[in-house]
Formats: C-alpha cells, structure tokens, sequence
C-alpha cells in the first residue's frame, strides 16, 4: 500500500484507501521513519529556512506574533520552531504519539509550550474563546472531509473575537474524474502517464475534500472564509491543495472571500530554491558553529 520514494520523500500509489484517521495514525507513528523529522519536504524549497520565511511567513504575516496560538498536526515541530517565538502561549495537538513525544524533548527549553495527542479530530484540550491564530501546514492535505469539519466546527468556538485559523488542506476532489480515470490505468502503465506529461499520483490527497467544502463547513461553524488559495503539490499542475483562512463574523479580519487559483506555486519553488544558496540561514558558516 505505502511507497517510500527513494528520496526519503513518501507518496502513496493512488489506488489505495483514502486516508482515514486511522490509516494517518499507523503511517505517521508506526509507518514513516521521521530520518530528517520532515526537514526532508522542505528540500525543493532550499530548506526549512527558506520555505518558512519565503513561502509560509509572508502569508500569515499579518497575524503573527499572536497572543495564544494553535498547531494543528506539529508533527516533529518543522513549523513548531518558528511558531513558538511568534507567541506567547503555543498548543500543539497531534494525533501520533512518537510525534508528540519528540516534540516534548525537542522544544523541552520552550515553556510557553502544551502538546497533547489527540483522536485526530478532538479539541477538547483547548479552552474555548482562546486562540488567536490556528496554524495547520502540510498536514491536513491527508485528512478527510469529516475531519476538516469537525475542527472547523470547533475553531469557531476556540477563536478569540479577532481570531483567524490558516488551514492547509486538500483540493483533490476537485478533480476526481480525472484521477479516477487514471485509477483504471493498470499500475505498470502508469509511469508512462509521466512520460507523456501527465500526472498519476494523489500525493495521499483526500479525494472527497475541495475548497467548497471548506467554505460549507466554515459557514455551518458559523465561521467566514476571508481568501482561499489553490495551488499545485509535489510538481502537479492540478491545483490539488487548498490554504484557506477564516475567522468569526466579528472579527476585525472579516471581509468578502478572495480567492487565488495560483498557478506559479509549483514555479515559485524553484525561484525560492534558487535564492537559497545565498540567503538561506544554513548557507553561512556561522549557522554550522
Ligand atoms: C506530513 S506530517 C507534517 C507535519 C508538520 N505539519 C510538518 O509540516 O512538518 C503530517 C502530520 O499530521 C498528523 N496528522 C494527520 N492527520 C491528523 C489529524 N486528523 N489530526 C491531528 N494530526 C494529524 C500526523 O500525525 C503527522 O504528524
């Protein structure tokens, strides 16, 4: 069922199972073997450095540094580094175990820090009217629809009055047909879909999750979606994964949804990549002493 690329980056072969909580349990905890602690996905970036400040900071910017922040799905704390200084109170909730665990010992020095496991969907940790900015990234591409709906729902009650959640998740059913098409195509055929330029693999996107989705669950969480960005993955031209942000009705955040189908995001890694040598912190020798 699972492929581990030779990179040490993962895919799943897209005629496996959608991923269920349970299956994004055994892969994360028990399955995937953290060698980088997921500094390895950061790679077509230039780094962890250089994809946090040149493509994931500019876009939450304008929210950070926020009083009590939320991380949904941490895993080993790629984005954890970086949050924990842009706020005053951090939770970090994740439903792998072995994930949580290292987080502990690796952000043992930062106080202002709470994790906690979940149930892949629970938030029950979090007190409500709280939190000031949610941050989900690279994690919930592999939830379902259903799970999306239950933290939206529960969102709308952790968020303080000006609270706003960024949430990464997956637009795969946005083109179902397509990949159900090539689902038919027998395994040994697919690679030479590649070959004539056109793309075989989900990337463990859920199919039945699309940014309209998203905007119903936000309005049934009484939430408002303030932009949505669409976007490639892992080189697709198809615009499989979503940012979308929402905040509560009363929020000084509010505004009418715009939205951005952007094309050069799978472009624009390469430009980032391309600054790295000279920019990057880990390009100088101080950052190895
Ligand atoms: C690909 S890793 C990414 C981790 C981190 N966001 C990063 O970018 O390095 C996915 C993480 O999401 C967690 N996860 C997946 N589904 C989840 C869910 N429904 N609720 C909480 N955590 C989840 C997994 O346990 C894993 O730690």
């Amino acid at each position: 069922m699972w492929a581990l690329a030779g990179t040490g980056t993962y895919y799943l072969e897209i005629n496996c199972a959608m991923p269920s909580v349970d299956e994004n349990k055994q892969w994360w905890n028990d399955g995937y073997v953290w060698k980088q602690g997921g500094d390895e996905w950061s790679r077509a970036w230039g780094g962890v450095d250089m994809q946090w400040h040149a493509a994931v900071l500019p876009r939450i910017h304008s929210f950070v540094p926020a009083g009590r922040i939320l991380e949904i799905a941490p895993g080993f704390g790629r984005w954890t580094q970086y949050l924990t200084g842009l706020c005053d109170h951090l939770i970090a909730v994740d439903l792998s175990e072995n994930a949580i665990e290292h987080c502990r010992q690796r952000f043992a020095g930062d106080t202002n820090i709470d994790f906690f496991v979940n149930d892949g969907s629970s938030l029950e940790m979090v007190p409500d009217a709280s939190i000031d900015f949610v941050f989900s990234f690279d994690s919930l591409v592999h939830a379902s629809a259903d799970v999306l709906r239950a933290y939206l729902l529960q969102i709308a009650r952790k968020l303080t009055r000006d609270g706003v959640a960024f949430l990464h998740h997956s637009n795969l059913g946005e083109y179902t047909r397509y990949f159900s098409a090539v689902e038919k195509i027998p395994p040994r055929g697919q690679p030479l879909l590649k070959k004539v330029g056109l793309e075989y693999r989900t990337h463990w996107r859920d199919p039945g999750m699309t940014a309209g989705r998203l905007r119903e669950f936000a309005q049934e969480a009484g939430l408002i979606c303030i932009s949505q960005e669409l976007f490639g993955w892992g080189g697709s031209r198809r615009l499989i994964d979503a940012i979308s942000m929402v905040t509560l009705p009363e929020s000084k955040w509010t505004r009418p949804l715009r939205l951005l189908r952007n094309e050069d995001f799978v472009r624009d890694i390469s430009v980032i990549a391309r600054l790295a040598p000279l920019y990057s912190a880990d390009s100088f020798p101080a950052s190895a002493e």
